[in-house]
C-alpha cells in the first residue's frame, strides 16, 4: 500500500495536539493526528480537567443545598445524592465535547488516526493501528504531543480499585467513608475536595510544610486555612512510605518527612496525586536522536524544535507547567512556526487555576520569586470581605492580591483566591500582556457592583490609594 503523505503529523490528540492540528490545517498545511485513546481530548477532557470540573461544579451544588440555602431563606428538605446521575452527566459533557473536536477535526479535514505512533526514520511515523495492522506515515513534520502520566509514588501501588490516581477517582461508583489523599497539590485539593462535599472524611498528606508549592506562600496558607475549616484535614510535613491494600481497607504507614517514629492510618480509599511526568513510552525517541533531559522531558529550543530534524515538541512532554492552556498556546506557536510564522508563547503570562471552592488562581510572580531574584517590588491587597458583590452573593472569603515593580510600577504577579477566581484572572493576563502597569488596571473602570472591582482596589491598593478600605 502506498505510504500516506502528510505536512504535519501530530502524535497526541490532546489539548495540545488537537489544537496544533487545527492550526496546521487552517494555515494550509495537510495535516494527520495520531491518538491511541478512543476519544480524542486526551487527559485534560477524558480524565481531568474537564470531568473533575463538572464533579467539582456538582459536589459545590450538593454541598450549598445541604449547608447554605437555608441562610438565604430557602428551605429544602429531602436532600439526597445520585452519585450514578452526577458521575453520568460527567460523562455525557465530556462525551459531547471530545465529539466536538472530532467534529472540528471533520472541517478542518485533518485525518484522525487511531493507533499508536512511534518516530520511524527520518521523516516516517509507524501506527501500530488500533483495529489491527500497522500503516506507514512520511512526514515533513512531527509535532510529539504526548502529553503526561500519573508519577507512581514507591510503596504505593495504584489499583484504581483501593488506591487511586486521578482517573480512579474520578469514576467511584460509592462515596467511600473515608479517603486519604497523597500530594496537596492541585489534584489533591480539587479531587479531595470534591470526595469530602459528597461526604468522605478526607485527610491530604502533604511531603512539604505547606499546600500548593509553587503558590504564593501568603496564599497558600490562605487556601490552607480556609479548606481545613471546610473539614479536610491536612498532614503537613509528612510522607507515605508503605500501602498495604485489603479487599475493604488500606492501611497507610506516615512518616514524620524530617525523619522520626513511623504511624499507620487505616482508610477505605487511597487517592496518589504527587505529580505527573512526561509521557514518552514506545515513540522510539532515542532511535531517533531526540534529547530528554534528566527529568525525562523533551529538550526543545525556542521554536520547539528537538535534537531530531524535523520532530517537534509541545505540552507535558516538554518543560513548564503541565497545564492545558499552556499546551495550546504552544499548539499555535508550533503550527506557525511550521507554517514559517512568528509562532511565539509568552511563559510570564500564564494563569494557573485550582478550581477549589472558592478558587485560587494566579498569574506572574510571588513573593518567594521577587524576593530571590533581588526585585523590589510593591504590593496591594483588597479582601472580597470589603466587595459589595462579595457581600451580596455570600462569598466574602479571599482576596486579591497585585504585585508590581517599585520603580516602573509594571504588574509582576496578580494572585487571587475568590469566588471566580479563575475567571476575574484574566484581566490580569491580559494587563501583563499588554505590559500594564498596576495603575493602568487601577484606572480602568470596573463594573459595579462585581467582583473584579476587588482587582481594581488591589492595584489602587499598590499606590495606597484603595477607596473602600
Ligand atoms: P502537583 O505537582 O500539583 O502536586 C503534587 C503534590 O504532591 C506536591 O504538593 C508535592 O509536594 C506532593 N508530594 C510529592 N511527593 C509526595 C510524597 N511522597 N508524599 C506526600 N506528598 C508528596 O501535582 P498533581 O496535583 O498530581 O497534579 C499533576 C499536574 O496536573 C500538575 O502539574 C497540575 O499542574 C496539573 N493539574 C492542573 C489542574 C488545574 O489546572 N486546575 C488540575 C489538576 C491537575
Amino acid at each position: 500500500m502506498a505510504e500516506e503523505r502528510f505536512d504535519v503529523v501530530v502524535i497526541g490528540g490532546g489539548p495540545g495536539g488537537y489544537v496544533a492540528a487545527i492550526r496546521a490545517a487552517q494555515l494550509g498545511l495537510s495535516v494527520a493526528c495520531v491518538e491511541k485513546g478512543a476519544a480524542l481530548g486526551g487527559t485534560c477532557l477524558n480524565v481531568g480537567c474537564i470531568p473533575s470540573k463538572a464533579l467539582l461544579h456538582d459536589s459545590a451544588l450538593y454541598e450549598a443545598v445541604e449547608h447554605d440555602f437555608a441562610g438565604r431563606g430557602i428551605a429544602v428538605s429531602g436532600v439526597t445524592l445520585d452519585l450514578a446521575r452526577m458521575m453520568a452527566r460527567k460523562d455525557a459533557v465530556v462525551a459531547t465535547l471530545t465529539k466536538g473536536i472530532a467534529g472540528l477535526f471533520r472541517k478542518n479535514k485533518i485525518a484522525r488516526i487511531k493507533g499508536t505512533a512511534r518516530l520511524a526514520e527520518e521523516g516516517r511515523v509507524a501506527v501500530a493501528l488500533a483495529d489491527g495492522g500497522t500503516k506507514t506515515l512520511q512526514a515533513s513534520n512531527v509535532i510529539v504531543a504526548t502529553g503526561s502520566e500519573p508519577t507512581p509514588l514507591r510503596g504505593v501501588a495504584v489499583d484504581e480499585k483501593r488506591i487511586l490516581s486521578s482517573t480512579g477517582a474520578l469514576a467511584l461508583a460509592k462515596v467511600p467513608k473515608t479517603m486519604a489523599v497523597i500530594g496537596a497539590g492541585f489534584i489533591g485539593l480539587e479531587l479531595g475536595s470534591v470526595w469530602r462535599r459528597l461526604g468522605a472524611q478526607v485527610t491530604v498528606i502533604e511531603f512539604l510544610d505547606h499546600v500548593l508549592p509553587p503558590t504564593d506562600r501568603e496564599i497558600g496558607k490562605q487556601v490552607q486555612r480556609i479548606l481545613a475549616r471546610q473539614g479536610l484535614v491536612f498532614r503537613l510535613g509528612t510522607k507515605v512510605t508503605k500501602a498495604k491494600a485489603t479487599a475493604r481497607r488500606v492501611t497507610l504507614t506516615l512518616e514524620p518527612a524530617a525523619g522520626g517514629e513511623a504511624q499507620e492510618i487505616a482508610v477505605e480509599t487511597v487517592l496518589v496525586a504527587v505529580g505527573r511526568r512526561p509521557f514518552t513510552e514506545g515513540l522510539g525517541l532515542t532511535e531517533a536522536g531526540v534529547a530528554r533531559d534528566e527529568a525525562g522531558r523533551i529538550v526543545v529550543d525556542d521554536g520547539f524544535r528537538t535534537s531530531a530534524q524535523g520532530v517537534y515538541a509541545i505540552g507535558d512532554v516538554i518543560r513548564g507547567p503541565m497545564l492545558a492552556h499552556k499546551a495550546q498556546e504552544e499548539g499555535v506557536a508550533v503550527a506557525e512556526i511550521i507554517a514559517g510564522q512568528a509562532g511565539h508563547v509568552n511563559y510570564d503570562a500564564i494563569p494557573g487555576v485550582v478550581y477549589t471552592h472558592p478558587e485560587v488562581a494566579a498569574v506572574g510572580r510571588t513573593e518567594e520569586e521577587l524576593k530571590a531574584a533581588g526585585i523590589d517590588y510593591r504590593i496591594g491587597k483588597f479582601p472580597f470581605m470589603a466587595n459589595s458583590r462579595g457581600r451580596t452573593n455570600g462569598e466574602t472569603e479571599g482576596l486579591v492580591k497585585i504585585l508590581a515593580d517599585a520603580r516602573s510600577d509594571r504588574v509582576l504577579g496578580v494572585h487571587i483566591i475568590g469566588s471566580d477566581a479563575g475567571e476575574m484572572i484574566a484581566e490580569a493576563v491580559l494587563g501583563m500582556e499588554f505590559g500594564a502597569a498596576a495603575e493602568d488596571l487601577a484606572r480602568t473602570c470596573h463594573a459595579h457592583p462585581s467582583l473584579s472591582e476587588a482587582v481594581k482596589e488591589a492595584a489602587l491598593a499598590v499606590a495606597a490609594r484603595a477607596i473602600h478600605i
